[in-house]
């Protein structure tokens, strides 16, 4: 799938397949998070892929706003450190490279940011300098996705040189 069309056609997805996902497209959702830059290429943030159906099981239960990944094939859990001003840009952009790569292999995903934190930290062994920022739930799609994205139109959400000049695609150049 080409870079844009990847893009346009990604959703989030809550419900998989109980259909295993290779350990080639696990290595390429992790390779495509460590590819991802970082704020000062501080590369501060640290990823746990969870895959075992206990730690899977846990991590629904300590996710506030996740539970749904009780169902994914797997996960990753992105840490960064919050002392750092950009700590949650560097997350957002690894989560959504992540969720891309994925996609482009025809995995589907889910990103939750809803933790019970002290019970998360218990159970993966989190270290204290470290925050979990966002979690992402990976695996096959339970059927052909024909979602269709809910977002504002671009005349809305876009300006044109200064916030009082609406975009409208017929003035670009
Ligand atoms: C910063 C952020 C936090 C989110 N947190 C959660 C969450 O805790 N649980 C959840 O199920 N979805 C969460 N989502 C997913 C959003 O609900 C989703 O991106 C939005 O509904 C658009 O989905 P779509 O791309 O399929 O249209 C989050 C998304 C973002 C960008």
């Amino acid at each position: 799938m080409d870079t844009y069309k990847t893009i346009l056609t990604k959703l989030e997805i809550r419900q998989f397949d109980t259909k295993r996902v290779p350990a080639e497209v696990k290595l390429k959702v992790l390779e495509a998070a460590r590819a991802t830059g970082t704020g000062m290429n501080r590369q501060e943030w640290r990823f746990i892929l969870v895959q075992s159906k206990d730690s899977i099981k846990k991590l629904a239960e300590d996710s506030s706003s996740g539970g749904w990944v009780a169902g994914a094939n797997f996960a990753v859990m992105i840490l960064t450190d919050p002392t750092l001003g950009f700590h949650q840009i560097d997350a957002g952009r690894a989560a959504q490279d992540m969720q891309l790569a994925a996609w482009d292999q025809g995995v589907a995903s889910g990103i939750f940011t809803g933790f019970r934190e002290e019970k998360l930290r218990k159970d993966f062994e989190i270290p204290s300098n470290l925050k979990p920022t966002i979690c992402l739930g990976f695996g096959y799609p339970t059927k052909k996705i024909l979602g269709k994205k809910d977002r504002m139109p671009s005349t809305e959400l876009a300006f044109l040189d200064k916030y009082s000049n609406k975009f409208d695609p017929k003035k670009l150049t």
